[in-house]
């Protein structure tokens, strides 16, 4: 299935991912925060992906571009459709034939009409360079010296679901090394364990608190400077204030956007890396 342009093709891996995470989130116990996660990170992908794809089809001079950037268009509204009316009314996505029409069109989208620009595009000497010119933060990784690749992650939520989301998300910039804890306990021995350089904690971690994860972080000597991201689905006993005083770095709410998560990832990367 693959186009012929390696960042294409993890693109689609990608959004294959988040429309299989988009099933297993709907009548999840917090749904609002996984299956709202899914919608949004699909819709950050969507665009994303479809923009880069349309530079490398522009940089290989596809004659059909316009109207593959047409479907393009439509598919984009349809995903912002989608994710708009969750947020009105969250049992109209549940709708299995709603899932299923976004499955079926971005799935033949992919493995149809990609199909179509694969020859223009495979082995063409700006491909690759067209691809990469187009990133999700804004910024190009290598431009700002930030190397996804080589990011050790800990994602302490004891749901699997939201687990299986943020893995998605975060593979999707090429991180390979994610952990996940689904109480504190388990947190601290991975933390005790191999060097990690990002933890990201939910508020409740099961019958355990984040909080309590975070302060024991602090008061580890080799841990103190370790770069932590609270996240919370829980909005009103949360806040940011409270995760930053219990010695978090930063903090978002449940649903997250894939965008705003990686570019919040990044500046806790450059962070570290100025000490
Ligand atoms: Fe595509
Ligand atoms: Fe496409």
């Amino acid at each position: 299935m693959s186009v012929g342009v390696p960042v294409l093709d993890a693109d689609h891996k990608t959004l294959i991912g988040l429309i299989n995470n988009l099933h297993r989130s709907v009548g999840d116990d917090e749904e609002y925060a996984t299956l709202g996660s899914v919608l949004k990170a699909l819709e950050d992908y969507a665009s994303h992906h479809f923009a880069r794809e349309e530079r490398v089809m522009e940089a290989c001079r596809y004659p059909s571009v316009s109207t593959h950037g047409r479907m393009h268009g439509r598919l984009a509204a349809q995903v912002t459709a989608l994710k708009v009316s969750y947020d009105n009314d969250r049992t109209t996505v549940r709708a299995k034939e709603c899932l299923d029409f976004l499955h079926k069109w971005l799935i033949e989208h992919i493995c149809s009409t990609d199909m179509d620009y694969r020859s223009w595009v495979v082995g063409h000497a700006d491909a690759a360079s067209a691809a990469e010119s187009v990133s999700l933060t804004g910024q190009r990784p290598d431009a700002v010296g930030l190397d996804w690749k080589s990011l050790r992650v800990l994602v302490v939520d004891d749901n699997q679901n939201f687990c299986q989301v943020m893995r998605t998300i975060l593979e999707g910039v090429g991180i390979s090394d994610i952990r996940t804890a689904a109480d504190v306990a388990t947190a601290k021995a991975a933390l005790q364990g191999t060097g990690l350089d990002m933890v990201v904690s939910d508020w409740h971690v099961g019958k355990d608190s984040g909080l309590d994860l975070v302060a024991w972080i602090r008061r580890q000597s080799q841990l103190e400077k370790l770069p932590v991201l609270m996240l919370s689905g829980h909005e009103r006993v949360a806040s940011r204030d409270v995760a930053l005083n219990a010695g978090a770095d930063e903090f978002m709410e449940k649903p997250i956007s894939a965008r705003g998560l990686l570019i919040c990832l990044a500046k806790l990367m450059r962070k570290r890396r100025e000490g």
